[in-house]
This record gives C-alpha cells, sequence and structure tokens, in this order.
C-alpha cells in the first residue's frame, strides 16, 4: 500500500470518528465519549498528515517546523482549556472560529501566490484548472474573512469588551446585500483574469462584512450567531480542504458546516427568530434599541430568612436558573438546597430556559455537576404551563430568559423571544447583586411585579443563608 492510499483509508477513519463524535456530542450522558471518539479522530487526522508530507519529501526543515506548529499549537490549546472558566467558554469558541477563518483566508492567499510563481517559472497549467482553482482561492478568501471578523466581534462582544446592543447603521441591510452582489461580480472578474488587486479588494470587503453582519446582531441573539460562526467556520475549512486538495478537510468542514446551521436552526426556532434576519444580521430586525429608563415603578426586597419562611410553607417550587448562577458557581448550594427542601416534602423542579447562561446546555452542564437528578430539570417547554400553579419560583441569576417584555411588549428588542413565565407563579424571587440588566441590555419588568421580590446580593451566598436559615 502506498502511503498516498494509507493515509486516504486513516482519513475514511477519521471522518467516521468525528461522526461518531457528533452523535456522541447530542446528549450530556454520551457527551464524554463524543469528546473522546473526535480526540481520536484528530490524532489519526494529524499522523496521517505528517505521514503524507513526509512521503512527498517534505524538507528537514519543513518537517521540523511541522512539528514544532503542532507541539505549539497542542501546548496553547491544553492551556486555555485548563484554565477557561466555564463562563468564558462562548467567548474562547468564538476567538477559535476566528483562527479557522484567518487560515482559510492564508490559504486562499498561499494558493493565489504559488499559482502565479508557477506561471512565472513558464510551468504549464491548463486555463480551465486556473479557472477553478481561482474559483476556489476567492470564494475560501471570501468565507474566511467573514469569519474572521465576525468572529473577533462576537469574541469581543461576548467578553464584554464592547457593547452587545446592536449597531444599527442606516439602510445596513442595503450595505449587505451591496457587498454580497460586488463580491459575486468580483469573483466572476477574478475567475477570468486573476489578478492581486481584485483578491485584496474580496479581502477588505469580505473582512468589513464579518465585522458589520456581527456588529449588526443585538446581544439576545449572539447564541445564534456563535453557532452561525461554527458553521461558516466549517465551510471556509471545507474551502481550504478544496485548495490544498485535501478530502478530510473537505469532510470535517461540511460537517462542521451544516451541524452548525442545522444548531443555528434550532436555536432561531427555539427563540422565535427569522434563520434569515440572524445570517444576514439581524436583517428585517429595524428600529428596536435596547432602553432601560422606563419608569416601572418601585421594587420590593426580601431577606434570606424570610425567603426561607416562604420555602417552608410552599407546596411547590421551581427554580429557573441563568448566568448569575454560573459567576456565583452557586450549583452545589442550589443543589443543597433542592435536597433539603425535597426531604422536606416540598415539590422542587428546575426550568431551564434553551439560552440560558452563555452556552448551549450551560445551566444542565453546572446541575449535572452537582448531581441534582435530571428527571427534575426540565426544559422550558415542559414547565411553563405549570408555573401559574407554583407556590414559588427562585430566579437564580436568570435576567433576560424571565423577562416578560418579551412576551408582552413588541416594541422591546427580545420582543417574540420565548421566555419562561415565571410571573405567573403565586411568588417569584430574584437572586441578583443589583437592579442592573441582563445581556441584552434591557429592563425587566418582572422586578417591578406585585408578586417579585428581590434578595440582593451574590446568589451563592444568599442560597448559603437560606439554607442555614431553613
Ligand atoms: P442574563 O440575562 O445574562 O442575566 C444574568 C443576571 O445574573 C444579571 O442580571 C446579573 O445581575 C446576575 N448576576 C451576575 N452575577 C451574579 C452573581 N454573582 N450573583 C447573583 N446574580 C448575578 O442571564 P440569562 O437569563 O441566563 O440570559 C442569558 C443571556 O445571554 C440571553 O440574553 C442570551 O441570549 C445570551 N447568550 C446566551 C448564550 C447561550 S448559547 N446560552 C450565548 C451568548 C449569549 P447583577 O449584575 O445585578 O447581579
Amino acid at each position: 500500500m502506498t502511503a498516498t492510499s494509507a493515509a486516504a483509508a486513516a482519513y475514511v477513519v477519521a471522518g467516521l470518528l468525528f461522526i461518531l463524535s457528533l452523535a456522541g456530542l447530542s446528549k450530556h450522558e454520551t457527551a464524554k465519549t463524543g469528546n473522546a471518539y473526535g480526540m481520536a479522530g484528530m490524532a489519526v487526522a494529524l499522523l496521517a498528515t505528517i505521514g503524507l508530507a513526509a512521503d512527498h519529501g517534505i524538507s528537514g526543515t519543513g518537517a521540523a517546523l511541522l512539528v514544532v506548529a503542532v507541539v505549539i499549537g497542542a501546548a496553547i490549546g491544553i492551556w486555555r482549556a485548563r484554565v477557561v472558566e466555564m463562563t468564558g467558554m462562548p467567548e474562547l469558541i468564538a476567538l477559535l472560529h476566528s483562527f479557522v477563518g484567518l487560515a482559510a483566508v492564508l490559504v486562499g492567499w498561499n494558493g493565489y501566490l504559488s499559482v502565479e510563481a508557477d506561471l512565472d517559472a513558464q510551468t504549464e497549467v491548463s486555463s480551465d484548472l486556473i479557472g477553478i482553482h481561482s474559483a476556489e482561492v476567492v470564494i475560501g478568501v471570501f468565507i474566511g474573512a467573514v469569519t474572521f471578523t465576525g468572529s473577533i466581534v462576537a469574541f469581543l462582544k461576548l467578553s464584554a469588551r464592547i457593547k452587545s446592543n446592536p449597531l444599527m447603521l442606516p439602510g445596513r441591510n442595503r450595505l449587505n446585500l451591496g457587498a454580497l452582489a460586488l463580491f459575486a461580480v468580483l469573483t466572476v472578474v477574478f475567475v477570468v483574469e486573476p489578478n492581486l488587486l481584485v483578491l485584496s479588494v474580496v479581502t477588505v470587503l469580505a473582512l468589513a462584512l464579518g465585522w458589520h453582519l456581527v456588529a449588526s446582531i443585538g446581544g439576545g441573539d449572539m447564541p445564534v450567531v456563535v453557532s452561525m460562526l461554527n458553521s461558516y467556520s466549517g465551510w471556509a475549512a471545507a474551502a481550504s480542504g478544496f485548495l490544498l486538495g485535501n478530502d478530510l478537510l473537505i469532510i470535517t468542514g461540511a460537517l462542521v458546516g451544516s451541524s452548525g446551521a442545522y444548531l443555528s436552526y434550532i436555536m432561531c426556532k427555539a427563540m422565535n427568530r427569522s434563520f434569515l434576519s440572524v445570517i444576514a444580521g439581524g436583517f428585517g430586525n429595524e428600529g428596536s434599541a435596547a432602553s432601560s429608563d422606563v419608569d416601572y415603578g418601585e421594587h420590593t426586597e426580601i431577606s434570606a430568612e424570610e425567603t426561607a419562611e416562604l420555602l417552608r410553607d410552599a407546596k411547590s417550587v421551581v427554580i429557573t436558573p441563568g448566568y448569575g448562577m454560573a459567576v456565583a458557581q452557586a450549583q452545589g448550594a442550589v443543589a443543597d438546597l433542592t435536597r433539603r427542601l425535597t426531604e422536606r416534602g416540598v415539590e422542587v423542579r428546575f426550568g431551564i430556559h434553551p439560552v440560558a447562561g452563555r452556552l448551549p446546555g450551560h445551566m444542565n452542564v453546572l446541575l449535572a455537576e452537582a448531581k441534582v437528578p435530571y428527571d427534575v430539570v426540565l426544559e422550558m417547554d415542559e414547565i411553563n404551563d405549570d408555573l401559574a400553579e407554583t407556590s414559588v419560583v427562585l430566579v437564580i441569576g436568570a435576567n433576560d430568559t424571565v423577562n416578560p417584555a418579551a412576551a408582552e411588549d413588541p416594541g422591546s428588542p427580545i420582543a417574540g423571544m420565548p421566555v419562561l413565565r415565571v410571573w405567573e407563579a403565586e411568588r417569584v424571587v430574584v437572586f441578583k447583586r443589583s437592579m442592573n440588566t441582563g445581556y441584552a441590555g434591557v429592563q425587566n419588568p418582572l422586578f417591578f411585579r406585585e408578586n417579585s421580590r428581590m434578595l440582593f446580593g451574590d446568589a451563592r451566598e444568599r442560597v448559603e443563608d437560606i439554607l442555614r436559615a431553613l
């Protein structure tokens, strides 16, 4: 067997391992196994690629550089994965997507420059092949550059280095469509006559478009944007695969691209958003800006001891955790509270919003880590109808996901997003540190409702106070 056919066989094995990995990651019981398949697939792919490079007569320096790059990359990856906080995962993922985009841009430019060098050296290249190659170059560079800057903006927004409010340039939909039309024209020009100027213009245009697309998206839609950028990074990798003639990169890119697109679609459905609107940068989302200056009246505070009193008398309790539970690392205390109340005969269940926290499944992971039984952890749709018959809802560090404005105020920036209807319960206790808004920057009228009470302070400390008082 030649090295090339051995590498092709290894690529098939790696491709299968990636498919098994995706299947495993779809349920949290099998997620660890899914990760293991993914790591095994990547190890096979790396070994096969290095073997292939060696067979193609890579120089000693080339091989050394390859090994150094792999070692440095692996060391940085292991270090980041070990130190990253759970709450910092989405921004890390956005940053990693930007690297895939940048790699696709560099591969595209390299593809263009190496063909130019062949032509300069008078090497015979068929004009049909040059046309196909040029199309691969320009499309790869475009997708890569959009992914690169889009992911950088997502990283900046998710890490709160820039505001998450949408950038509302006048005529922004026309700007996006104009950029796409210009890209189509430039692609044709480049395929007919590849030249440096056109490729430079496409690169700058795509960098600006990626920036604008994600800057135009409001905080509430960021989860969909992260999975959409995941999809773009997959297509960017697939485009690089065509350019490099690497089948595994095409397969892997297509897997990431299509699974990311499907996840974006599912999330759009769950959040009642138009898929097209989100991938086109907030298309059709005119005129709604985040505001926190509406006067909703006075809020009423409650102490931990009074909350313990309420819980003692409650028949049923629903806990709706959000990002603040992750920040406070309150899941252990919340799990203890659940056990204590259950022992006292109170029915305790959890209501999980699909985008609570900062990454899909964030709350489920934290609660599983704290050993809360799966059967009391319900999805939003499973619990919403029961909230009206619930004695007490404890909103632990959640804000946007329990905001009644989404359901009741058509002018709200988060209008139409399905939320947990916690305000229908007999009594609601909101755990947070201040009256600040949540991720989307929208004030929450829940805090001012007659049946709502605010329990201020760090969520973990307040839950521990309640445990002491019980
Ligand atoms: P958010 O709307 O982000 O609100 C979190 C609340 O937690 C804040 O109001 C904050 O209020 C409170 N908080 C923070 N630290 C706290 C602490 N130590 N103790 C007590 N409270 C604390 O939360 P959510 O309801 O989970 O909504 C998630 C938001 O993130 C949505 O807008 C969603 O679209 C967006 N998002 C989600 C994802 C995914 S995939 N889940 C990804 C990106 C963005 P104080 O500052 O007053 O304490």
